[in-house]
């Protein structure tokens, strides 16, 4: 009797600017993966709750507060992220701990004091960074609803998602570029890494 080795799942994560694309990217991929997806903040859980009213402007809280409590509102999922990569199910990631450094930083906290907190998380295998002009990006629907979604901040946000993309892994894609086209340069990367994802090993932040 053989036993088949099952392959594990790949883990991928989408970030960027606020009206990037983000999350119509996740949808179609983890769709074509037939993955899960995960979004953060997970305003589905009772910290998601409080997050959520923070970035309505509803609840003031310290800088060094609320990044925490992004960073406990992803360890919420740790296990289960862990879990499922290890059965073998491909995880796609609506925003993960870059996005917690990047709009924390970009408030003047220090970088390695923001990422202390994801410190041991599960590291995803490969990360896109979409990125724009914020001109061009501030004229999507929707936006200005929520507190972070001004020029000037994400302007400085961008400024840190720039220095974290010049590590390994890590794609930086055109904003602009169509629906399809974007999805497109996705899978692209991703292919080789699925057909190879045995031989990848599952790290953790921040190696
Ligand atoms: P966003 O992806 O815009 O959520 P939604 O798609 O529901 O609008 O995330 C909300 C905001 O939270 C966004 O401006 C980025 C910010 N954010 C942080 O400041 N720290 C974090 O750790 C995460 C995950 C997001
Ligand atoms: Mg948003």
């Amino acid at each position: 009797q053989t036993i088949k080795k099952i392959n594990r799942g790949l883990f991928i994560a989408l970030e960027g600017l606020d009206k990037s694309g983000k999350s119509t990217q996740a949808k179609l991929l983890s769709q074509k993966l037939n993955a899960r997806k995960v979004s953060f903040p997970d305003r589905t859980t009772q910290l998601g709750l409080i997050i959520s009213d923070y970035l309505r402007g509803n609840n003031n809280m310290s800088d060094e507060v609320i990044h925490l409590l992004f960073s406990a509102n992803r360890w919420e999922q740790h296990t289960s992220i862990l879990k499922q990569l290890q059965n073998g199910i491909n995880i796609v990631s609506d925003r993960y701990a870059y996005s917690g450094v990047a709009f924390s930083a970009a408030k003047g906290l220090p970088i390695e004091w923001c990422k202390a907190p994801d410190s041991g998380l599960i590291q995803p295998d490969i990360t896109f960074y979409l990125t724009g002009p914020i001109e061009q990006l501030s004229q999507r629907g929707d936006y200005g609803k929520e507190i972070y979604e001004n020029s000037s901040f994400q302007y400085k946000v961008g400024n840190i998602f720039d220095q974290l993309a010049l590590q390994e892994n890590f794609y930086k894609i055109n904003a602009l570029k169509s629906i399809d086209e974007i999805q497109e340069e996705i899978l692209q990367h991703i292919q080789e890494k699925l057909q190879n994802v045995n031989q990848l090993q599952l790290k953790k932040l921040w190696k």
